[in-house]
C-alpha cells in the first residue's frame, strides 16, 4: 500500500537506520515518495546502496552509508555527513535490530551485549546525534520501531524483549525532554511481520500463530511504514511519547 504519496515531506531530511532490507527498506521508500530525501544507514553497505538508488529514481536525494550503530563516533560522523550533504536532519527513524534468541540459561554474554549493543545503544546514539540539530532548528521527528516482544516478552528471547522494553521507557523518557523543543518521539510495536524470518515457518507455527492474531495475518513491511509515514506527518504534531502497536490486534492495551 502506498497511503501517503502527497510531497507533505518535501525539502525534508530523513534518516533511516537499517533501511537495507524489509521493515528499514519500505520505511525509507515510503517517506521519499512522501517528498523526504533520505539517508539509508547500515552495515550492509551493497543493499543500502540499492535501497538508495531506489530512492533516487523516485526522484528525490539519496545517500547510503556504512555504518554500524552500536559505535557512537561512527554515527556523529554519519549525521554530521548527512547534515553537510543533504543540508539537515529533521526526521530519524530507529529501525535497526537484531535478534540473538536462546533461552536465558543458555543465553552467551555476547549474545545479550550485541543485542543491547544493536537495539538500544544503536537507538541512543542516533537519538543524541541528532538532537543537537533538531533542538537548534526547534523540531523534529524521532520514530523509534520496538516490537511486541517488548511489551509481551518472549520465551528465548529475553535480550531482544528488554531491548525493546528499552526503547519503549526511552521513547517516553526523551519525548518528555524534548517535547518544548518541538520534538515528537513516538515507538512503533510491531507484531509479527513478513520478512524472510516468517516465511520460513512451517505451516503449523503459521497455524498457532494466526490464533494469536485477531486480523488473521501477518504484518507487511508496509503496514510499519504507513505508521511510521503518518507519525512524521503534520497530522501528527499533537503525539508524542507513544507506543503505536502495529500488529493486527496481538495486543490490546
Ligand atoms: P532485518 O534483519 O531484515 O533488517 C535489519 C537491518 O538492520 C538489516 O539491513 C541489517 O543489516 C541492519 N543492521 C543490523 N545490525 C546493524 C548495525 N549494527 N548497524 C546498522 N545496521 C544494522 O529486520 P526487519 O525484520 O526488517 O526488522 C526491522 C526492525 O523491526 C528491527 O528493529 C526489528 O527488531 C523490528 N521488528 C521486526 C519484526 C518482524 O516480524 N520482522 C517484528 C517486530 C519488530
Amino acid at each position: 500500500m502506498e497511503t501517503f504519496r502527497d510531497d507533505l515531506l518535501e525539502g525534508q531530511v530523513a534518516i533511516v537506520t537499517g533501511a537495507a532490507q524489509n521493515i528499514g527498506r519500505a520505511i525509507a521508500l515510503s517517506l521519499a515518495r512522501m517528498g523526504a530525501d533520505v539517508a539509508v544507514v547500515d552495515v550492509n553497505l551493497e543493499k543500502a546502496e540499492e535501497t538508495a538508488g531506489e530512492i533516487a529514481g523516485l526522484g528525490r536525494r539519496s545517500l547510503a552509508f556504512q555504518v554500524d550503530v552500536t559505535d557512537g563516533a561512527v554515527v556523529d560522523e554519519c549525521v554530521q555527513k548527512v547534515m553537510d550533504n543533504l543540508g539537515g536532519v529533521d526526521i530519524l527513524v530507529n529501525n535497526a535490530g537484531i535478534t540473538r534468541d536462546a533461552l536465558l540459561l543458555r543465553m552467551k554474554e555476547e549474545e545479550w551485549d550485541s543485542v543491547i549493543a544493536v537495539n538500544l545503544k544503536g537507538t541512543y546514539n542516533f537519538t543524541k546525534a541528532v538532537a543537537r540539530p533538531m533542538v537548534k532548528a526547534r523540531g523534529g521527528r524521532i520514530v523509534n520501531i520496538a516490537s511486541v516482544i517488548g511489551v509481551m516478552g518472549n520465551a528465548g528471547q529475553s535480550n531482544y524483549a528488554a531491548s525493546k522494553a528499552g526503547i519503549i521507557g526511552m521513547t517516553k523518557a526523551v519525548a518528555k525532554e524534548f517535547a518544548s523543543r518541538g520534538i515528537t518521539v513516538n515507538a512503533i510495536a510491531p507484531g509479527f511481520i513478513q520478512t524472510a524470518m516468517t516465511e520460513v515457518l512451517s505451516d503449523k507455527a503459521r497455524e498457532s500463530l494466526m490464533a494469536l492474531i485477531p486480523l488473521q495475518r501477518l504484518g507487511e513491511s508496509s503496514d510499519v511504514a504507513d505508521v511510521v509515514s503518518f507519525l512524521v506527518s503534520p497530522a501528527a504534531g499533537y503525539i508524542t511519547g507513544q507506543v503505536v502497536h502495529v500488529d493486527g490486534g496481538m495486543v490490546m492495551a
